[in-house]
Parts: structure tokens; sequence; C-alpha cells
């Protein structure tokens, strides 16, 4: 089966990858944001934010927009971050019509399999800034710097539920292209165990598309200094100049 993480699992999320586990990582990435800024961070645009884990790190005083294209995502979220708004759709194509000081995508971009798509990110996250926003791009990795490998994880929640699993990236093609076989073991609450072997189909584009979007796009790019990686990902910040 394919991609059941984000859809018919989505309920294992908080489960598989605890959202306490992410206070760091959100305090560290509004702070890149931040640096980007002339003005204190007051709002921002977070795509493909899955089940809110990033989100429910963000202080109230700071307004914040959660969106997914999966609804049963957005469900889990809207119980992470409850009060805050939530909307569904294509990060390719949303519209709000409305402005933030910054947009965050965050281990997203590997699911956007062209370079036409990565343009499409970068006009949404246009549209959506105020003059003189930030745009703070997150891929997991890029095509010079792309490895193989096995991750791991899992926990323990509250609600008696355990959940494990193992991601499997294999080698990428020349073009970027790989297959991360993904292994579950969820444990419910009365002991009941499933696994579930669910297969992502991924792409790695490089630095390079990156950096000639975002100029293309109006964007200047802005040296987040010694912040330039972040769990393995890279940190791309670039602020609006049009
Ligand atoms: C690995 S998770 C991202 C996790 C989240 N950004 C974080 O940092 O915790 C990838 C998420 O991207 C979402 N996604 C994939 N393609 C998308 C698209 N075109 N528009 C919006 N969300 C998308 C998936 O549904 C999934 O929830």
């Amino acid at each position: 089966m394919s991609e059941q993480a984000y859809t018919s699992l989505a309920s294992w999320w908080p489960v598989l990858s605890p959202p306490q586990d992410y206070d760091e990582l959100a305090v560290l990435l509004m702070g890149v944001m931040q640096q980007g800024l002339t003005r204190p961070l007051k709002s921002f645009l977070e795509l493909g934010s899955a089940t809110g884990h990033l989100g429910s790190h963000v202080p109230e005083q700071i307004e914040l927009v959660l969106n997914d294209i999966q609804p049963e995502m957005l469900e889990i979220s809207r119980k992470i971050c409850p009060g805050r708004e939530h909307v569904c759709g294509d990060l390719r194509t949303l519209k709000l019509g409305r402005h933030f000081d910054a947009v965050l995508i965050h281990d997203v971009l590997m699911y956007l399999p062209t370079p036409q798509d990565i343009a499409a990110a970068i006009q949404t996250a246009k549209i959506h800034l105020a003059p003189g926003g930030v745009l703070l791009l997150v891929p997991d990795a890029v095509l010079e710097t792309v490895q193989p490998g096995i991750a791991q994880g899992g926990g323990d929640a509250a609600d008696g539920r355990s959940a494990r699993f193992i991601e499997w990236h294999h080698e990428p093609d020349i073009h970027g292209a790989f297959r991360v076989d993904f292994s579950f073991l969820l444990r419910e609450a009365n002991g009941e165990v499933q696994q579930v072997h669910d297969v992502h189909h991924l792409q790695v584009h490089p630095y390079g598309l990156y950096e000639a979007l975002l100029t293309q796009a109006g964007f200047e790019l802005v040296d987040p200094g010694e912040l330039a990686e972040v769990h393995g990902g890279l940190l791309i910040l670039a602020k609006l100049t049009d």
C-alpha cells in the first residue's frame, strides 16, 4: 500500500513522533524566520503542517495558520493545536487572500516531484507574504547530499497506545527520485498489534534549483549563519524583495 501514513494512520502520528519532542525545533525555526525579518514575527503560515507538532509550540501571541492536503492529518492537528486556524488544500495552489510575516515549509518538499511543483510552492508562499516577509524552506535533503539510510523511532502515549517504526530510504536515481519503505508496528491500548508496510515515492532536488526559483520569484537569499542545517535538513531562508 502507498502513503497510508498521512490518511488511515494519521491518528498514530502523535504516538509515533510525540509533539513534545518538537519544542527545540519549533523555537529554532521561529528564530531563523525572525533572523530574516526587520520586525517582530507576529504571524506565519505553515504549509504541509501534518498533525501540528511544530505548531503546538508556537506562542499564542503569534498568529499561526496550519495547512495540509490530508483532512485526516488536520483532524488530529485541531486537537493538538486547538484554537488555531486550519486550512485543507494543496500547497501548490492554496490562496487564502491574506498576508503573513513568514511562510514555513518544513519536511514536505520531497513530496513535490517536479521543479514546477517547487516553483508553485514558492509562488504560494509569495502571495501570502506581506512586504519584507520571509520564506523558510527546510528540505530534508538536496540532490548533492542525499544518502540512503535508515531511521527509526516511536513512542508511548498517555492513552495506552504505543508505536514503533523503521524508515528505510533507498538509493536515489540520478534524477533524485527514491523510494522509502516504512514499517509501522502499532500497539492499541488493549494490547492488539498491527503491522503496516507503507511505501513513499519521494524526490530530492538540487540546491541550485531552490536558489534559481527563489531568485526568479523575487526573493533574496538570506544567510542563516551558523544555523545552516537542522536535524539533517537544510535551512533555506529567503526574503521577499518586491
Ligand atoms: C513528513 S510530513 C510533514 C511534517 C511537518 N511539516 C512537520 O514538520 O512536522 C509531510 C506532510 O506533507 C503533507 N503534504 C504532502 N504534499 C502536500 C501538498 N501538496 N500540499 C499540502 N500538504 C502536503 C502530507 O500530507 C504530510 O502531512
